[in-house]
């Protein structure tokens, strides 16, 4: 017997951030293609329209242009969602950014700002989603780490720092709400090809490097990403709870040479 595609979102809203970028442009694709309505958000309101154009548009696709640093329009975000949608059943804290540069040469003004996107926005957006969810008695949200919140790299003091913040923040949500029908985990990429890291591709010591550190001896597609976001937004991982799934061709599970 042919097996059945099930659209496991269907009626769920989801709210992604960095809805524009290569990873988010991929999960929102797979959340909509499980059925799911979608609030984009990002910077820039013209790349979301281009990005909501792709997926179809439509009256079940909206777009937020705002710059998550705002803590006020964060906070206000998940109300204008419901207030779109009617409910918001998942978040996927996907926007990100990541500065390269030596420990010495990081001022605090650059640390704060990759933290403010890479993990207060987060918090700040999972602490706005939750009454709503709260309320419904049922919500997961997705926070987006990466395998260096878990492993060291040189020159990412900040990034390294913010994701490994995010998967505690990811733990802590899921041992004050878990008993309450909120779910929070994270998935942890490892390197994957999008504007981020494109840079990444034009150098051979890191190509090498990958090849080296990935026992799969390969880089991520944003494709892989996304349906492990879309497994932990729906009911197939109801048993999942305040874990990060580390996505990364087994980056981190020993070590390279
Ligand atoms: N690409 C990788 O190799 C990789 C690896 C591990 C983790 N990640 C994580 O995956 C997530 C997505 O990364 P990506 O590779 O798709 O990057 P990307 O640069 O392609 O996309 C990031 C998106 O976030 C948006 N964004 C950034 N700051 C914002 C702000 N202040 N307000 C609103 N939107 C903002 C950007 O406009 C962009 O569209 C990030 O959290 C990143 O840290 C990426």
């Amino acid at each position: 017997m042919e097996p059945t595609m099930t659209a496991t979102l269907t009626d769920h809203v989801a709210l992604v951030t960095g809805a524009c970028g290569g990873i988010g442009r991929a999960i929102t694709a797979t959340l909509r293609s499980a059925g799911a309505r979608l609030a984009l958000v990002d910077l820039d309101e013209d790349a979301l329209e281009s990005a909501a154009a792709d997926l179809g548009g439509g009256s079940d696709v909206a777009t937020f242009a705002l710059d998550l640093t705002d803590d006020d329009q964060t906070e206000a975000l998940p109300g204008r969602v419901r207030d779109r949608f009617g409910r918001l059943d998942v978040l996927v804290n996907n926007a990100g950014t990541r500065q390269v540069k030596p420990l010495l040469e990081l001022s605090p003004a650059d640390w704060r700002a990759t933290l403010d996107i890479d993990l207060t926005a987060p918090f700040v957006l999972s602490r706005a989603a939750l009454p709503g969810m709260l309320e419904q008695g049922r919500g997961k949200i997705v926070n987006i780490a990466s395998m260096a919140g878990h492993v060291a790299f040189a020159d990412r003091a900040a990034y390294c720092t913010a994701k490994a913040g995010l998967m505690m923040l990811t733990r802590t949500i899921t041992f004050e709400f878990g008993g309450r029908g909120i779910w929070c985990n994270a998935v942890a990429p490892g390197v994957v090809e999008t504007p981020m890291t494109s840079e990444y591709f034009r150098s051979e010591a890191m190509v090498s490097s990958v090849r080296r550190n990935a026992p799969m001896g390969r880089w991520a597609q944003p494709d892989e990403i996304a349906e492990p976001v879309l497994f932990l937004s729906g009911a197939d991982s109801d048993y999942v709870n305040g874990t990060t799934l580390f996505v990364d061709g087994g980056w981190t599970a020993g070590k390279g040479y």
